[in-house]
């Protein structure tokens, strides 16, 4: 059963991040003097590592040279990192692993489709590299999310039309790339911040268990290219 692939977003979707990201932009946050909230963080989620930076420059109003930016993106990393490499399969979200198992049994191939330069190493950390049929990460990318390119190269990978792909991401930048990829998009989170999402799910615990032999058969009855959208 392959007529369909799954690509995954991994902060926000797979782990849960955003909280090593907002310790280590804070840190140096306070080292430039700029006021940075939980909310501020936000605005971060699903962006590359150098657009968060332009972000928190203009939350503090500063101008720095790119050698100066360079600087900071490199401690920024190196203080992330020490976080990463304290992560353990405890930190797996909940429904993870179980979904994983149901695409298996399908035999429904998935790939990662991150902004992070550091996924492949978080997803050692929790112990699933392997599970992957490809990783496709900010290493790999020209154009960050809202752009679908991360999401096409994924779609290479899995040796399928864009259109034959689903998409779980938990950031608007995400939804905006699966849609304009022409992929089915599922929205894990807040439904109302992921409006723009075909399907919404507050977590992967919440995904049917017929959910996928669902859109194989929509897709396979409207005999179109393409999977059956419900918006
Ligand atoms: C995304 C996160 O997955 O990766 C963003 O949602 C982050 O918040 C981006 O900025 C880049 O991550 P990294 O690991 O390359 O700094
Ligand atoms: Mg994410």
């Amino acid at each position: 059963m392959n007529d369909i692939g799954v690509i995954f977003d991994l902060d926000g979707v797979i782990v849960d991040t955003a909280k090593y990201h907002f310790l280590a932009w804070k840190t140096l946050a306070i080292q430039l003097g700029i006021p940075f909230t939980l909310a501020d963080n936000e605005r971060l989620k699903g962006v590359s590592r150098s657009q968060s930076l332009d972000i928190l420059l203009d939350i503090g109003n500063l101008k720095l040279s790119d050698e100066e930016k360079q600087a900071h993106l490199k401690e920024k990393n190196a203080q992330y990192l020490e976080y990463i490499y304290k992560m353990g399969t405890e930190e797996i979200l909940p429904g993870v692993t179980s979904l994983l198992d149901h695409l298996d049994t399908l035999g429904i191939a998935y790939v990662l489709g991150s902004a992070s330069r550091n996924a492949a190493l978080i997803l050692k950390q929790v112990n699933l590299l392997e599970r992957f049929a490809g990783i496709v990460d900010g290493n790999n990318v020209s154009k960050a999310k809202p752009d679908p390119e991360v999401f096409l190269i994924g779609a290479q990978h899995l040796k399928l039309p864009a259109t034959h792909c689903v998409v779980f991401e938990d950031a608007i930048a995400g939804i905006d790339a699966a849609n304009a990829a022409q992929m089915l998009s599922v929205g894990i989170g807040d439904q109302q911040t992921l409006s723009a999402a075909t399907f919404n799910f507050n977590n992967l615990t919440e995904i049917p268990s017929d959910f996928f032999t669902k859109v194989i058969s929509e897709n396979r009855k409207h005999n179109e290219p393409g999977l059956y959208k419900t918006k």
